[in-house]
Order: C-alpha cells, then structure tokens, then sequence
C-alpha cells in the first residue's frame, strides 16, 4: 500500500537545502500540501536569502505539487506563529511538522562563546518550540498530527567540538518525551531522528567518499513513514543515514537495590558498581513514573 498525504499539510523548517528540501518534494510527490520554510542563511546560521525557498517551492510547483514559501526564523515566538500562520493562510490546516532548520558553531568547550551558545540553541531548541507550540494547538483540535524533531548522533552520543549543538540536539528528545505524552490523546505522535547525510552541513567534515554515499534521499523514507497515518509509533528516536535505519533509545536497567544497612555509603555504590552499570537488562521506559516500578521493593 502506498503511503500517501493526500488532503495534508506539512510544515517543514529549513527546507530550502539539504535534507529538508528532499522531504519537502517528497511529501509534494505523496500529495501533500507542503509549507517551505527556510531563512536562507549560511551554514553559522547568518544572512537571510528568500531564494532556497523559492527554488524548491518551484520545483514542487513545476512537478505539479503545492507548496508555499515562508521565510521566517524558526527562533522567534513571532516567526514560528508566522510559519504556522502561512500553512493556515494558504492551506486552512496543519498536520504534520517536521522541524529541521540547523546551523552549526563548532568550538572546543574552553573557546565556546556566550554568542555561539545562544545561536546554536536558539534556532534548534527555542526554533523547536516557536514552531510546533502553535502547530500542536491546531492539531489537538484536529485529533490528528505528526512531529518530527532533528537530533543527531552529536547529542545521542556526543562530539568533540559541538557542545553547544549537542546541547540542543538532545534537548529535542526530552521536548519530544514531554510531547508524546501530551499529545497521545489526540492522535498527535511525535519521533526524533538522528540523521547522517550529505549536505552542506557535513561537507568538510566526512570523507569525499563517505560523504558521496550519504544522500539525503535515504532520510527521507523514514520521515515519510513516521509522518504517515499508517504509523502508530511514538515517542522513538531513529538512527539513518545512507541506507541505514536503526532504532535508538535511552534505556533503564534493573541495577541493584542497596538497602538494609540504613546508612548507604560511598564504599556501597563502589562494591556494586558492576551491577549498577551493567546495561544488560536495560530498556526503554514510557515516562518517569515508570522509574519507581525499579524501587517498589524499597517503597512498601
Ligand atoms: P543544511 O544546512 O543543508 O540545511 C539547513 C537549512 O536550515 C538551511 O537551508 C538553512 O537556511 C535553514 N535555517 C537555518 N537557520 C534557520 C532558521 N533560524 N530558520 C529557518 N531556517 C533556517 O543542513 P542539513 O544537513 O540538511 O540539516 C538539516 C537538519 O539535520 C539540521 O537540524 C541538522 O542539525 C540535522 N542534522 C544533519 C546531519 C547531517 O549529517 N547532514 C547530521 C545530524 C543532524
């Protein structure tokens, strides 16, 4: 059965390159009505050009899609209403968000300034909340929506020189973790990915090689999946990149119970450290409540 978005509006940020603009054609193609978000800014996320905007949304125009430009900042209460307001203006709905703008300020810990920290925040942490607080009103009312947010391994895993964008990248997840529980009820699923493609973003950074390899296309499938109807899944983080698709996931384990002595001591924790390290049970919990089912014994 084909996947299809006939009748639906997606809003994809930063659309006007890279992994965006391969989402937003793709959901033209699958028919949906697609808002092309993009600032058109460099890579450190300065200047603003209307022009990656306007180039895809023509390009879904020419292939007979629907599609309109808006040119906002993500980070701004302001620009994010304006997005949403475009998608209500041109389209009268607003199903699906994909949030994707990014800009990179990479700096060792020690030479990373107040300014690059803010920036790198403000467009992918503060960008994810400007953006889908005025979309996710519309779709409680609707009963029906999906949201994408944009991590990346830098956050899930870590990397040298990113401490501001690993910051923000796994920010996303708990944003996502509160969402999922906020919006089961209506229908509102909400999944994070963390993707490796080539673009602008990584070109001095991979490999000639590897980089040729990594096209953003094969992103694009799992966005057009969690996007779907047909998904039901909520609340997951997913590994992609060149053909690539894995399930990531923070995890609990059982650990160990210390209790029975009264006083826990530092010399406790140090004896059992293998047993309070060992991830070998470990797995995924639906939200914090979830934590005390580990410490019910020291609770009756
Ligand atoms: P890209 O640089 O090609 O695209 C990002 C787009 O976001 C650009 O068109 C830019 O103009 C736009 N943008 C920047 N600031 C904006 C703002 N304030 N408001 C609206 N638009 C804005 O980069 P790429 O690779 O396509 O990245 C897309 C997303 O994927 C980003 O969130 C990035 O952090 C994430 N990502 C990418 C990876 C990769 O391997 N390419 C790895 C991990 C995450």
């Amino acid at each position: 059965m084909a996947i299809r978005f006939d009748g639906k509006v997606a809003v994809i940020t930063g659309a006007g390159s890279g992994l965006g603009r391969t989402y937003a054609l793709e959901f033209a193609k699958r028919g949906a009505m697609v808002v092309v978000n993009d600032l058109g800014s460099s890579r450190d996320g300065s200047g603003a050009n209307s022009s990656a905007a306007d180039a895809v949304v023509e390009e879904i125009k020419k292939g007979g899609g629907k599609a309109v430009a808006n040119y906002d900042s993500v980070a701004t209460v302001q620009g994010g209403e304006n997005i949403i307001k475009t998608a209500m203006d041109a389209f009268g709905r607003v199903d699906i968000v994909v949030n994707n703008a990014g800009i990179l300020r990479d700096k060792t810990f020690v030479k990373m300034t107040e300014d690059e920290w803010d920036i790198v925040l403000a467009v992918h942490l503060r960008g994810a909340f400007c953006v889908t607080a005025p979309a996710f009103k519309i779709m409680r009312e609707q009963g029906w929506g999906r949201i994408i947010f944009t991590a990346s391994g830098a956050g899930l895993y870590g990397n040298f020189g990113q401490s501001n964008y690993a910051s923000a990248k796994m920010a996303l997840v708990g944003l996502m973790n509160a969402l999922k529980l906020e919006g089961a009820k209506y229908n509102i699923l909400v999944n994070t990915i963390a993707p490796v493609a080539a673009s602008r973003m990584t070109e001095d950074v991979l490999p000639k090689e590897i980089f040729e390899k990594l096209k953003p296309e094969y992103v694009t499938p799992l966005v057009m999946y969690l996007c779907s109807d047909e998904c039901k899944d909520t609340g997951m983080i997913f590994n992609c990149g060149g053909g690539w698709y894995s399930r990531t996931a923070i995890m609990c384990a059982s650990g160990t119970i210390i209790q029975g002595k009264g006083e826990i001591t530092a010399e406790d924790i140090m004896a059992q450290w293998s047993k309070i390290t060992d991830l070998s049970d470990a797995k995924p919990l639906n939200n914090i409540g979830d934590t005390f089912a580990y410490m019910a014994p020291l609770l009756k």
